[in-house]
């Protein structure tokens, strides 16, 4: 038997296991020789109890901003980086380690229950990130939105133009997903940026590889529109939370906005911003055509996979989207 110093010693450890280079940060909870060596100020009651894993443009703010509504409910600090997103599962963030991650969940010793979350939209289609969430957060339950793929590429296209990306603003919708791999790099990666988090039941396959069915919940971003009262309340019961809270009393619909809002001051509404709900000319035919028979075998499997794990009713989008196809 040899020994080293440190440094030593792990670049030869490493030699050896080069596979472990990267980090997996596990749960100090599930190992009772870990929990003993962690700090006394850490508690895995701090880590969150459920993700908001996106994906993008499928009303994610809105169901963060109604979660955060609830008196039992608590998001995390929001991060000055990424648009309040803390980000930590799929980006360099993991690297920043696990306390980084863990002083945005504040402890708070006057609440006691709080369902902890966290909302990070760009989840949804990472590939590392099931795994990652897994190690950490074995028994967290995930929540994820679907809206027609073709309608969130097209929304995702609207707000990456908004955002300024040159690229978004130099072609137009069309271009962007017919784009062909002849075409010039940065179009290429934003058509796959486009295009590739609607293949929704490949990236749920990943998920459902770490995390039982039972552990995830699937909204349809439909609803989430033009009832989320109805959609609160299920999330609720599948969150196992009580006593429920009522939302009726606390979001209505703003005609102005177009969309439910909360309610503040009594007779007032708070709406969400002026990015959330934009104004753009409805998508071209063509373009939707193109998108159904695009998305026509990912949607065929989706449907497939929702009802193997028990899914009561298929969005309308989806059987639209199916019917429509070309
Ligand atoms: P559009 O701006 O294209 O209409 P995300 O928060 O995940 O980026 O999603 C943004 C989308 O949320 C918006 O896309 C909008 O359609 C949808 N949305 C759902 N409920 C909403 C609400 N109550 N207020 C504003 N937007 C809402």
């Amino acid at each position: 038997l040899k020994t080293a110093p440190p440094l030593q010693l792990a670049e030869t450890y490493f030699k050896h296991f080069p596979e472990e280079t990267d980090p997996v940060w596990g749960n100090p909870c599930d190992d009772i020789r870990h929990q003993k060596i962690w700090s006394k100020n850490k508690s895995c009651d701090s880590l969150p109890r459920f993700l908001v894993i996106g994906p993008q443009k499928t009303g994610t703010t809105a169901l963060y901003t109604f979660l955060s509504i609830h008196p039992a409910i608590a998001s995390n600090l929001p991060s000055p980086d990424t648009f309040e997103e803390i980000q930590f599962f799929n980006a360099n963030n993991y690297y920043r380690g696990l306390d980084w991650y863990m002083n945005f969940f504040p402890t708070d010793p006057n609440s006691t229950n709080r369902y902890l979350f966290e909302k990070s939209a760009t989840y949804f289609d990472g590939d590392l990130v099931p795994k990652r969430a897994h190690a950490l957060l074995p028994h967290a339950k995930l929540v994820t939105i679907l809206i027609s793929p073709a309608k969130r590429a097209y929304s995702w296209y609207q707000h990456t133009k908004a955002h300024g990306d040159v690229i978004a603003n130099n072609y137009s919708f069309h271009q962007v997903i017919t784009a062909n791999d002849t075409a010039p790099k940065p179009l290429r990666d934003l058509r796959n940026r486009c295009l590739n988090p609607g293949k929704y039941s490949q990236h749920l396959e990943r998920w459902l590889s770490y995390f039982l069915p039972q552990q995830l919940h699937i909204i349809d971003g439909e609803s989430l529109k033009s009832d989320p009262m109805e959609v609160m309340n299920e999330m609720q019961k599948f969150l196992k939370i009580v006593p429920v809270f009522n939302y009726t009393t606390h979001l209505r619909f703003d005609p102005k906005k177009g969309f439910y809002c909360q309610i503040v001051n009594g007779d007032h509404t708070k709406c969400l911003g002026r990015s959330k709900g934009r104004h753009y000319p409805p998508m071209e035919e063509r373009s939707l055509k193109f998108l159904q028979r695009y998305y026509l075998s990912h949607n065929t499997a989706l449907v497939k996979l929702l009802k193997r794990i028990g899914t009561r009713n298929i969005p309308q989008w989806l059987k639209d989207d199916l019917t429509d196809s070309p």
